[in-house]
Formats: structure tokens, sequence, C-alpha cells
């Protein structure tokens, strides 16, 4: 069925083949800019015994790692395109379409980090990544404003401006966090224009990745931060949770009076962590905790 969806999206796919290229060196990413990543290795097919899907027994290897590193950033890929060109397309139904293949991009990506929760989620760097992927809301928050975009089509175009508030912000950090954790101290999510390592370039910022101890990221930290910027108050880095130590610069900080959304995405740790949970999670739209963007009053027009 995906398959099928995403075939008949080639055309609106290709464009995404330039940004995948341009963090070459991979010859998979082409695969991805397709929209069809080899998920795993069918077990076995290695010459190995260790290639299970993830979520069954046994553990990774490194190949199954850097397959998976390489095809999330595939994935990354073809978002971060859709966010770049998406506010220029002018018919709706190529938008939608265009929506439909960054959803299904951004879906697949769970795949990749299932893998590497199954070999690494243990570890306190990964923890801390996925607090904010999972826990806090974020990547989920992606996943639902490119679903309400690939239904409503360019009537939810705002949603493209929130979305590169927290994924720049929250969601692309942590996942390069990810891929670090497999020992690949190269690879990381490719970003949309706007962005830069650690949020929107001349606009809201975090810190990177999420580090163990620190309160996980959240898309309502990085909105306000953003709106607060917009409405030329603070200096729009995101502040998560009460961390003390966090507020040293608040006589600036004046948005942080709107920071109390810190928490109120928790009940969207509804990101699956198996791979087995993925499809399902297209159905888990129901919950409501994003809205569209008229729902935060955010323009997003602060972020260059
Ligand atoms: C990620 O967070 C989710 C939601 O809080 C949790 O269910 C899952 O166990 C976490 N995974 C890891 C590897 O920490
Ligand atoms: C990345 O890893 C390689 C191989 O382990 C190492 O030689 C190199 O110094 C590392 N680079 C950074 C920036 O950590």
């Amino acid at each position: 069925m995906k398959y099928l969806i995403l075939t008949s999206l080639l055309a609106s796919a290709a464009f995404a083949a330039p940004l995948a290229q341009k963090h070459g060196g991979q010859a998979t990413q082409q695969q991805g800019a397709t929209g069809q990543t080899p998920q795993t290795p069918a077990p076995g097919s290695q010459g190995t015994a260790q290639t299970p899907s993830p979520g069954s027994q046994g553990t990774p290897s490194q190949a199954d790692l850097a397959t998976a590193v390489a095809n999330w950033m595939a994935d990354t890929s073809m978002v971060s395109n859709f966010l770049n060109v998406g506010g220029s397309i002018q018919n709706n139904v190529a938008f939608k379409q265009a929506a439909t293949v960054a959803f299904n991009a951004e879906v697949d990506e769970l795949n990749h980090k299932a893998i590497i929760d199954a070999a690494l989620g243990n570890t306190a760097n990964v923890q801390a990544a996925n607090s904010t992927l999972a826990t806090g809301g974020a990547f989920m928050d992606v996943v639902n404003k490119l679903q309400i975009m690939s239904q409503q089509g360019m009537a939810a175009v705002n949603n493209i401006d929130l979305i590169l508030q927290n994924r720049c912000v929250n969601v692309l950090p942590n996942i390069d966090a990810y891929m670090a954790a497999t020992g690949d101290n190269q690879s990381k999510a490719v970003r949309p224009t706007v962005c830069d390592s650690t949020g929107i370039a001349g606009g809201v910022q975090g810190q990177g990745p999420t580090l163990p101890g620190q309160a996980p990221g959240t898309p309502q930290a990085a909105f306000d931060a953003a709106a607060a910027l917009a409405r030329g108050q603070g200096n729009g880095q995101v502040q998560n949770g009460g961390t003390a130590g966090t507020q040293t610069s608040a006589g600036t900080q004046t948005g942080a009076g709107t920071q109390a959304g810190a928490g109120i995405q928790a009940p969207a740790g509804a990101v699956p962590t198996g791979a087995a949970a993925q499809t399902p999670q297209t159905g888990a739209q129901g919950q409501g905790q994003t809205g569209t963007a008229k729902g935060h009053g955010h323009k997003g027009k602060g972020q260059n």
C-alpha cells in the first residue's frame, strides 16, 4: 500500500534527490530519495546470522546500524526537502502529494530509530535524545503536522514554519545524537536550508542534542521561544523544563512567561519504539496534541 502510494508520487519525490546528493558519498541515499529506503536487511541476507529485524531478539550488527544511519539520513533529506519547497508550491494537489511523501519519510524514520534503540537504547545519550524525540513529543509533532498538510493541503501551510522550529531545535540534533551513538561521528540529519545545527539560523535556537540529566525538549518550548522572538522579545533561545541552569539569561528572556507549555506535550510520548508499532502510528493522530498552526497562534515569521 505504502509502496503504491509512493510509487504514484515518484514525480513529486524526484526533487528530493538533489538534496540527498548534497550530503553525498553514500549511494544509499539515492534510494531514500525515492521513498524506498531499504529498512532492515532481510534476516540472513547478509551472510550473517545477525540481521534481526528491530524488536526481535538479538542485537543489530554494526552493519545494521550503519544502514540505519544512512537510511535515516535519506529520510531526513526528503522531509527537509519538502520543508524547503513546500511553501512555494502553488498547486494544492501537488502540495498534498509532496506533503505525503514527507509524511511517509518521517514515519519511516521510526524504523531506523528502532534499530538503533534495539542496540543502544540503554545508553545514556540515546535515552536523553529519546526523551526529547519521544517523551517530549518532538518527533510526533512533526509527524502530525506533516499528516495535516497531506490532508488539508495548502490551507495548512503554516505548519511548515512550526515544523521548522521544532524539528531544527529538537528533532534533528537528537537524531544526530542517535547517529553518533552508533560510532559514526560524521553522519548528521539533513537540515532544511533555513536551519543550522541547533535551530533556525538567526531564529529560535536550542543547545543541540539533549544530554543526560537535561529536561526533554518539547515542541511548545520551541514554538514559544520563536513566537517571543517574533514579538521582539527574548533571544530565541529555547528553555526546556524548569532547569534553573538554563535561566541564567533570564533578564532578557521575556518570553519565559510563556514557557509553561514545556510539559503539555507529555502525552505525546506515543512514538513507538518498536518497528512493529510503526504502522499504527499514522492512526494515532487523534491525540489532538498538536492541532494545526492556528492552535498556536504563531505565524513563525520570526524565523530569520
Ligand atoms: C523512549 O521514550 C518512550 C516514551 O517515553 C519510551 O516508551 C521508550 O522506552 C524510550 N526508549 C528509550 C530507548 O529510551
Ligand atoms: C571520528 O572518528 C574517527 C574514527 O574513530 C576518529 O579518527 C576521528 O578523530 C573522529 N572525529 C571526531 C571529530 O571525533
